[in-house]
C-alpha cells in the first residue's frame, strides 16, 4: 500500500480509487487502542468506530443510548492506537436527528477531538442537506443503507431490508441520493446480494457490505463478531475466525486455578533484592 509523504493515511478519495481498480476494501470495527493497533497491523483499510459499541462494549441491548461523548472517546482511542488506517466515526443516535448546524458540530468533534477522518451516519431522505455541509466544510461522510439499527424502535427487530421490489427501487434511490450529496461511500447492512450487487453496479462510490452478499466493493464485520468474542447471537452472514469467547474463558479459567493453587506466580513472575534493582527500574529497563 502506498501512501502520500504529507498524510499519512488510507484517505477517502483512496477508498474510491480501489473501487475503480477493483481492489476489494476491507474493514473492521474497533473500539480501543490495543485491537485498533493489532487490526491495522493485520491490513485493514479502515476501522470504523461503530455505535455497535453499545452492544459489544456498553452492554446494551441497542446501539440507541451511545452518545457523542462515549463515541467520542473511543475514537480518540482507536486514533491513538493507529498511524494509517482511516478511522471512521460513527455517529450515533440523536446526533445527526436534530439540524444540519447540530450535525456539522457534532461531525467535527469526531475530526478535533476524536482525530477521526471521517464520520458515517445511517439513513437518506432527511439527512441529505447534513450531509452536503459536511462535505462542504471538508468532512468526508460514509452513509449507512438497509438494515440502520438505530431505527430499532420503528423496524421491530433485525432482518433482512429491502426485500419488496418496490423497497429495493427506494433503496437504489437513497444510494443515489448519498452520491450525490456527497458520501464517500455507502454501506449496505443486511439487504438481499442481488440488490447489494445492483446498487454497487448504480453508483461510483464503493458500497461496503455488511450481510449484503459478495458484490459490494468492499467488506466490514464488527471484531467481536469476527473473533467470536460475541457470541450472544450470531446471524448467519457471521464468520468466526476465531473462537474468542472460548479462548478467553479457557484462559482466565486457568490464571483463576493457577491462583488459587498457588501455581501463579512463579519465582522467575517476581522481583529479588538486588544491587542495581534501583538502576533497572529507574532507567525503566525492566518489567
Ligand atoms: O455500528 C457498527 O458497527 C456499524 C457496522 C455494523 C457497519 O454500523
Amino acid at each position: 500500500m502506498s501512501y502520500s509523504k504529507t498524510f499519512p493515511r488510507v484517505t477517502a478519495p483512496m477508498l474510491g480509487q480501489y473501487k475503480r481498480e477493483g481492489r476489494r476494501i476491507v474493514g473492521l470495527t474497533a473500539y480501543d487502542a490495543v485491537f485498533a493497533a493489532l487490526e491495522e497491523e493485520a491490513g485493514v483499510d479502515f476501522l470504523l468506530v461503530g455505535d455497535s459499541a453499545g452492544n459489544v462494549i456498553a452492554g446494551h441491548s441497542t446501539t440507541i443510548p451511545m452518545t457523542m461523548d462515549s463515541m467520542v472517546f473511543l475514537t480518540r482511542c482507536v486514533s491513538r492506537g493507529t498511524s494509517h488506517v482511516m478511522v471512521i466515526a460513527d455517529m450515533p443516535f440523536g446526533s445527526f436527528q436534530v439540524s444540519v448546524e447540530d450535525t456539522v458540530r457534532n461531525a467535527v468533534r469526531f475530526l478535533k477531538e476524536g482525530g477521526a477522518q471521517a464520520v458515517k451516519l445511517e439513513g437518506a431522505g432527511y439527512l441529505l442537506p447534513a450531509i452536503s455541509r459536511m462535505v462542504e466544510v471538508g468532512i468526508p461522510v460514509m452513509g449507512h443503507l438497509g438494515l440502520t439499527p438505530q431505527r430499532i424502535n420503528v423496524f421491530g427487530g433485525y432482518d433482512v431490508q429491502a426485500k419488496t421490489r418496490e423497497e429495493a427501487k427506494q433503496l437504489i434511490e437513497d444510494a443515489k441520493a448519498l452520491e450525490a450529496a456527497g458520501c464517500f461511500a455507502i454501506v449496505l447492512e443486511k439487504i438481499p446480494s442481488s440488490l447489494a450487487e445492483e446498487v454497487t453496479k448504480a453508483i461510483q462510490i464503493p458500497t461496503i457490505g455488511i450481510g449484503s452478499g459478495p458484490a459490494c466493493d468492499g467488506q466490514i464485520l464488527v471484531n467481536y463478531d469476527l473473533l467470536g468474542i460475541f457470541d450472544k447471537f450470531k446471524p448467519k452472514f457471521i464468520r468466526h475466525y476465531m473462537d474468542g469467547a472460548k479462548l478467553i474463558h479457557e484462559a482466565v479459567s486457568t490464571w483463576v486455578e493457577d491462583v488459587r493453587e498457588q501455581r501463579y506466580p512463579s519465582a522467575a513472575e517476581c522481583y529479588q533484592i538486588s544491587d542495581n534493582a534501583e538502576k533497572n527500574s529507574a532507567n525503566g529497563k525492566k518489567r
